[in-house]
């Protein structure tokens, strides 16, 4: 989000916009907190996650006294429009605004990568690769010790991290939301991939399946009674959110700051920026109403197809 919130306010400078910083998000529009930003105050940041601006879950937003709030911090500040960056929650916040008479331009930011209309996220690229680097440190413990590894990482409704990472990163399972698998397929797959001389496994859990099931460490109990082997979990967790962006990270989020700022100047409101076929593209924030289905089942396919 760092490169985002840096895009915009040098192209905006750049297109005589003069751009303020709303700390905390919603919560920073409840309660006035903002102020100017220039090119100088968002240097050296495009290197770190998460955003310098800090951001909050918002429930206050949701309620008519919030969101009042919110209206009456606009109004005061006098601004004339708003770039929202976040998931689903926040761009449904865009929308509200937006037909409150609120000139917005929304950028997509989820890890989970589950936001209609858009192939990819802010923050996507940079998770998928930190479990990357997790499961090629994990498997060597699982080949010395030919053990079954768990591997829970986030997502709390979408499975994309797990399938992605779990693809990039040679797992032998990945256990998503959106394909519901019984606890005792997991352990024939195991097993049978023991009996064909293959002695260690990672299976990667999507948070979401988790839930379903009570925890991770209930998934290993079921599978070390089942299949009688040695079976560990690693959590990744808040790992994931944090840490240096990779390239493809910084380069979309660039993209979409600099492209927010040049659609503010050409007075173009209304829609979030999306990606899609290698393009920014502008979506009516209607679209983010519903979640997306985040995974492609052919890639869900290829990874058990893989895992021989
Ligand atoms: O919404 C993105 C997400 O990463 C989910 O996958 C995860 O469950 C959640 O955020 C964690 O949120 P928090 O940091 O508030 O615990």
């Amino acid at each position: 989000m760092n490169a985002a919130i840096r895009a915009a306010v040098r192209r905006g400078w750049e297109l005589g916009l003069e751009t303020l910083g709303i700390r905390r998000g919603y919560a920073g529009l409840i309660e006035g907190d903002l102020s100017p930003l220039t090119p100088r105050d968002v240097g050296g940041i495009i290197e770190f996650g998460g955003t310098f601006l800090h951001t909050a879950r918002c429930p206050a937003f949701l309620t008519d006294e919030g969101r009042r709030r919110a209206l009456a911090t606009i109004e005061k500040e006098g601004l004339d429009c708003l770039i929202i960056i976040g998931g689903e929650g926040s761009l449904q916040g865009a929308r509200w605004l937006s037909d409150q008479g609120i000139k917005v331009v929304g950028i997509p930011a989820s890890i989970d990568n589950d936001i209609e209309g858009t192939e990819l996220a802010i923050g996507v690229d940079s998770a998928v690769n930190t479990v990357v680097w997790a499961l090629n440190r994990i498997r060597d413990t699982a080949l010395a010790h030919e053990r079954v590894f768990l591997v829970e990482v986030m997502g709390r409704e979408s499975g994309y991290i797990a399938l992605m990472g779990g693809l990039a990163g040679g797992a032998e399972l990945v256990l998503v939301p959106e394909v519901p698998v019984p606890l005792d397929e997991v352990a024939q797959k195991v097993l049978s991939l023991y009996q064909k001389g293959k002695h260690h496994s990672i299976v990667v859990v999507a948070e979401g399946v988790t839930a379903k099931v009570g925890s991770t460490d209930m998934i290993a109990n079921f599978l070390r009674e089942r299949t009688r082997l040695e079976v560990r979990v690693t959590v990744l967790g808040h790992l994931q959110r944090g840490g240096s962006p990779t390239a493809t990270d910084r380069i979309l989020a660039s993209r979409f700051g600099a492209q927010a700022a040049e659609d503010i100047k050409a007075g173009l409101f209304g829609h979030m920026l999306a990606w899609q076929k290698g393009e920014i593209v502008r979506v009516p924030l209607e679209v983010v109403r519903r979640k997306k289905m985040a995974i492609d089942l052919r890639l869900y396919e290829l990874v058990h197809q893989l895992a021989i």
